[in-house]
């Protein structure tokens, strides 16, 4: 784990979603994500069932978002989970970099294929990166998608990324996009804020 900062919060709220950290009643909707064809097409495929269930009786469901930046996006107010939504920091020892130290804060999102196409995703990264905007001082921050992930891309370009490069990692073209963190502070009236 790098010993940059990422974002502190262990909760996060937003008009549908609430990002929160994982608990034991998630183990079913994460086993759905990480088995889910649909939505493993370009995350190396779906998990076995079984392969997931050891994976998270050994790991505990509670501590699969234990790192800082990691959450489970649920839903406001049923805290239901409906994805996961990570703003890590991605480690020089991996392809795509946009300095030579690497570690820069970098966004991933992933949704239960029932909750995609309502600008659930969309929500939750704007909510995750505005309130990273407001605690940690500008700089870069990158997503890093397959090139044929149409999906993804839209999105991170719909948050304001612009792809910079692409590279070769796990057999399949990735873009790397990046978009400057400040971007996303709220600028509006206190009383509107989520
Ligand atoms: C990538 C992924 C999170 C995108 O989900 P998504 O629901 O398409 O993304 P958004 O939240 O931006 O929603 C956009 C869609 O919601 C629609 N929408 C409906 N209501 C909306 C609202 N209130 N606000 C914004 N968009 C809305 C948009 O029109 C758009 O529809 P379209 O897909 O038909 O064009 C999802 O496809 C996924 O989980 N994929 C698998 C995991 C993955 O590959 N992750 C990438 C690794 S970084």
């Amino acid at each position: 784990m790098s010993r940059l900062p990422t974002l502190s919060a262990t909760e996060v709220t937003s008009d549908r979603l609430v990002l929160r950290k994982a608990r034991d009643t998630d183990r079913e909707g994460l086993i759905e994500i990480f088995t889910d064809p649909a939505v493993r097409a370009y995350l190396g495929g779906p998990m076995a069932r079984s392969e997931m269930e050891k994976f998270l009786d050994a790991f505990g469901t509670a501590n699969t978002t234990s790192e800082p930046g990691s959450f489970v996006i649920a839903d406001n107010p049923t805290h239901g989970l409906i994805g996961i939504l990570g703003l890590g920091r991605r480690s020089a020892d991996r392809p795509g970099h946009l300095t030579e130290d690497g570690e820069e804060l970098e966004l991933s999102y992933v949704l239960r294929r029932s909750a995609w196409g309502a600008g659930l995703a969309f929500e939750a990264a704007t909510v995750a990166l505005r309130a990273a905007a407001d605690e940690l001082p500008d700089q870069p921050v990158l997503v890093v998608t397959q090139a044929a992930n149409e999906r993804a891309l839209k999105l991170a370009a719909r948050l304001g990324f612009h792809p910079v490069d692409t590279f070769e990692q796990f057999g399949a073209e990735q873009t790397l996009s990046t978009a400057t963190l400040h971007t996303f502070k709220y600028e509006g009236p206190d009383e509107l804020r989520a």
